[in-house]
């Protein structure tokens, strides 16, 4: 090999403060592993000298605690983008430590080839293997390493020895061209191939290969499915099974885009028992360990994702079974998984979670009470915009009903009434297509809201000026506010707030 094999200690020697670093991945799988730590201990000892060391950090997705929690520890960054969900770095963004600019995820790659944030100065990639001349076979996870693998002036490769070299053919790698040269992406279904099964980069650019050993797979286990997750999934399966039956949505079904956590975890589960509808396709950024039980079943035929966000126990799983999965599962940069060209024309269902809806429709997915970053937006809106059908789905209460997650006006906008078709909790589904504003607050009230709730709702639109959106200026956050004072949004008492 022609690259020189370096120690983690000496590739983070040529990160330097102020850099615009890159790294590979998406969610916790495909994250380099050694090369972060050994720049948070050179933070460290730069701080302890007296001398500042921060770096723009550009991922994926959200990475693993290598990345972002080591960093954070060390209070080595500066900038964060596109998405993150690190208990580590969350309070640092709340407390204004560091700067984070919330993207959607389809969009990163692009924004750094149109130069948005300047150069990068160093991209670290994990990858099953290099060649003399740069063909690149990645981890299990794509993100953005193609772009920057091409964008980045220097480039460290980690070498994760527990990757098999079955997961070659496992990528799609495609980078559209940029306009005014762009042309269609072609993608028709969801398992249509459309680039080629390795990365590429300039071997002049390398500057050496760490060589590392890390288990596959992530650690956590999700919450089993409960009474309020098995409600919403059944609610979601049975509004498509309906979108058939009323000839709104194809009988031979369309791909589905689902996200990670317990909520996505139940519509998956109630996807296998529900038979209703045909075996179908996944378009989507993630899969989780759900996903590989259905494609063993074959209720899912064929998953494209961006990453493999199984357990340790599915991945080996996966990898013992790799010759028949092979050709039913398939990773792409996540400016493809995610692009709304390919979701709008392949008719994407999207699947994903509020903190919060509001009675006209429109979603906070990132902010508690308006203020407190809780994640970011993810592909959320790279799905919802796009999907042939959106749906958000949440719990209709939050911490022993003392949260109502629907309530009069969302405290921070993800999401626009404009993109959101239905709205799914436990207590039912709210659909709001053909819906002027006002009937959208009736459906969702008597639909997605908690019969606790659904009175102060009612009285809240009751307490409106006319117009084409009932909204009272003055109450329209009564109930967020009512949760700060007394920790319980049911003592929402409209009189107090009302301005004399
Ligand atoms: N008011 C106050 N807090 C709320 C809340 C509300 N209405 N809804 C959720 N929360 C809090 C929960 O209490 C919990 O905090 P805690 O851990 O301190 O208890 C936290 O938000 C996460 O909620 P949880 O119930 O565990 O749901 P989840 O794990 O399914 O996460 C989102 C929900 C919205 C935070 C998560 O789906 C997300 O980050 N979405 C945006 C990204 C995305 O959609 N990506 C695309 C698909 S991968």
């Amino acid at each position: 090999m022609i690259y020189p094999v370096l120690s983690a200690e000496e590739a983070a020697e040529f990160v330097q403060n102020g850099m615009n670093v890159g790294v590979s991945g998406f969610t916790i799988p495909g994250n380099p592993k050694k090369v972060p730590p050994a720049i948070a201990a050179k933070a460290r000892r730069e701080h302890e000298a007296g001398r500042e060391f921060r770096i723009n950090l550009f991922s994926g997705a959200s990475t693993n605690d290598y990345t972002d929690g080591e960093l954070s520890r060390a209070h080595a960054i500066n900038f964060r983008a596109p998405y993150q969900s690190s208990p580590e770095l969350r309070p640092r963004i709340n407390a204004g430590e560091l700067h984070y600019n919330d993207r959607h995820l389809s969009e990163m790659a692009q924004e750094f080839r149109y130069n948005y944030y300047g150069k990068m100065d160093v991209a670290i990639i994990e990858a099953q293997s290099i060649t003399d001349d740069g063909e690149i076979v990645l981890g299990t996870a794509v993100g953005n390493s193609p772009t920057w693998l091409k964008v980045a002036d220097k480039v460290i490769v980690e070498i994760n020895d527990q990757l098999p070299e079955s997961i070659r053919g496992l990528h799609d790698i495609y980078l559209p061209l940029d306009p005014p040269n762009r042309r269609e992406i072609p993608i028709y279904s969801a398992h249509d191939r459309a680039g080629k099964p390795t990365a590429h980069v300039d071997p002049k650019k390398v500057l050496g290969v760490v060589y590392t050993s890390f288990p596959l797979g992530k650690n956590e286990a999700f919450t089993p499915v409960d009474e309020t997750t098995r409600r919403i999934g059944e609610n979601v399966c049975q509004f498509l099974i309906d979108e058939m039956a009323s000839g709104r949505m194809p009988k031979s079904f369309l791909p589905i885009q689902s996200g990670v956590g317990n909520i996505a975890n139940a519509v998956l589960d109630s996807l296998e028992s529900s038979t209703q509808i045909p075996a179908f396709e996944m378009y989507t950024e993630v899969v989780q360990d759900s996903v590989l039980k259905l494609l063993e079943s074959g209720r899912c035929k064929f998953a494209s994702t961006c990453s493999m966000t199984f357990s340790h126990e599915a991945m080996v799983e996966f990898f013992n079974h790799s010759a028949q999965l092979h050709d039913k599962l398939l990773m792409r940069p996540s400016e493809i998984s995610n692009n709304p060209e390919v979701i709008r024309r392949i008719g994407v269902i999207s699947m994903n979670t509020a903190i919060e809806a509001d009675l006209f429709g429109n979603i906070n997915s990132s902010h508690v009470s308006g203020t407190r970053l809780m994640n970011g937006i993810g592909g959320s809106g790279d799905f919802t915009r796009n999907a042939y059908t959106s749906i958000f789905m949440c719990p209709s209460i939050k911490k022993d009903d003392c949260i109502s997650t629907i309530v009069p006006m969302v405290t921070h906008v993800d999401h626009t009434v404009h993109s959101v078709d239905i709205i799914v909790t436990d207590q039912g589904v709210a659909d709001l297509r053909f819906k002027d504003p006002n009937q959208c607050a009736e459906e969702i009230i008597e639909k997605a809201a908690h019969p606790v709730y659904r009175p102060l709702l009612r009285e809240y639109l009751s307490l409106c000026k006319k117009g084409h959106v009932l909204q009272n200026q003055d109450l329209a956050l009564s109930f967020h506010r009512t949760l700060a004072l007394e920790k319980d949004m049911r003592k929402t008492d409209f009189s107090r707030f009302i301005v004399k």
